[in-house]
């Protein structure tokens, strides 16, 4: 695990990045949120935590993951090079197995009888289903109705490990919903239950630790670069959902200031509210789920519903840390809206060989977008996120409505 922390952002208080963080949750909650921050500090100073979370990513999740050269993309577009980090090729197809896993062997150590997680696409939800699973401890997910409908085969498959699924019917029946109704279990069942937070988001300490999970294809990603190329990548492009796909690849490039950082969003079916998941792009600072970051919502602070075709991005906030490099300029967000996204798609489908996850085909659409700017010099690095099984089924369904797939 990455020793770099908040205090990475200097002039940060602690569980903040800049004005963004924070910890503003029900008092029955503070107690929870210490010992997890005390606890979680504890594991990742203890060297024999840090090397059983190391096997469990080495023999279990199948790290290191790989840096594809993707020549055919690099000659189509006329840049230097183009990578894609692998994460869909980790086990249960996404990167969310890397911060999963760590949660559950956390909060064994913990002492914890239950475990409870929210799920948006499911893969969180399968993934945290699946450490449950691997390390014996009960499971209940929770996930709105419209995603359940959207990404039924993973539904399914927390079946099969084992877990519960429990269905979500308030408000747009998605992340956003399928998060408060985790938060409300966990305020109820705190002394017995870890909630496994699927992305950077939520209170302190949250943020910090899935980030530092996730640093984990940072870390590989830039040493792999430098072996194959013998320098720093131009770029790294990231899909930004909660965000933690994105400040994983991002984290131990933040020091590197020549690496441009490009996180891209949901631009869904178009700028109005409603429409669109681009929290960062149009969004403005508020409050969700107990931190201050930037989130989309109406004059009165209320959250407004969000859309996106991948139930992933479908969320109307983001990480923390993410408004703090928005704001510092250290990174930069664009957005690529569903037609965009759905092209990315088969585009890395019909060049590469490779079925992108709707949510990775956003940044597939980012690097599309930036490409004719961007030269023969340029080294970039894609992080792919997921594979794209989960969403073929919905994308045929698109596809053959509106496009025709033949
Ligand atoms: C494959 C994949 N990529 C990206 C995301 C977005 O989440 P985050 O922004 O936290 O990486 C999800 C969320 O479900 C996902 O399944």
């Amino acid at each position: 695990m990455p020793n770099a922390s908040v205090a990475s952002h200097p002039g940060s208080r602690p569980g903040y990045f800049g004005e963004f963080g924070g910890r503003f949750v029900p008092e029955t909650v503070m107690a929870a949120l210490d010992e997890l921050a005390e606890s979680y500090a504890r594991a990742k100073a203890d060297p024999q935590f840090q090397t059983e979370l190391s096997e469990l990513l080495r023999e279990y999740v199948g790290r290191p993951t790989r840096l594809y050269l993707a020549e055919r993309v690099t000659r189509d577009l006329g840049l230097g090079a183009v990578f894609l980090k692998r994460e869909d090729l980790c086990h249960t197809g996404s990167h969310k197995l890397n911060n999963a896993i760590g949660q559950v062997l956390l909060a064994k150590k913990m002492g914890k009888k239950r475990i409870i997680a929210e799920t948006g696409a499911g893969q969180h939800g399968v993934a945290t289903a699946t450490a449950a699973a691997l390390l014996d401890l009960p499971c209940e997910v929770y996930m709105g109705e419209e995603d359940m409908r959207r990404q039924e085969l993973n539904v399914f498959r927390m079946r099969l490990l084992g877990k519960q699924v429990i269905p979500v019917s308030s408000g747009t029946k998605t992340l956003k919903d399928a998060i408060n109704e985790a938060f409300r279990d966990w305020v109820t069942n705190v002394e017995h239950t870890h909630y496994v937070i699927g992305s950077v988001v939520g209170p302190h300490p949250y943020p910090e630790m899935v980030r530092d999970l996730q640093s984990v294809i940072g870390r590989e990603a830039r040493e792999q670069c430098l072996d194959r190329v013998g320098r720093l990548p131009t770029h790294v492009i990231a899909c930004v959902g909660g965000g933690s796909n994105a400040m994983g690849i991002f984290h131990p490039f933040v020091g590197d200031h020549q690496v441009e950082l490009i996180g891209v969003e949901a631009g869904g079916r178009g700028d109005a509210p409603g429409l669109h998941a681009a929290t960062l792009c149009l969004g403005e600072r508020g409050m969700l789920h107990g931190a201050r970051t930037y989130v989309i919502q109406d004059e009165s602070g209320q959250i407004m519903p969000t859309h996106s075709v991948s139930a992933g991005l479908d969320y109307p906030a983001v990480g923390p840390e993410h408004s703090y490099l928005k704001d510092s300029k250290r990174a930069r967000y664009i957005s690529a809206d569903d037609t965009q996204a759905l092209h990315a798609f088969r585009y890395l489908s019909e060049t590469e060989g490779i079925i992108p996850a709707l949510e990775s085909a956003h940044a597939v659409a980012g690097l599309l977008r930036m490409a004719p700017d961007l030269g023969p010099d340029a080294v970039v690095i894609v992080n792919l996120s997921g594979r794209g099984d989960k969403d073929v089924q919905e994308v045929a369904a698109i596809m053959g409505t509106s496009r025709g797939v033949a």
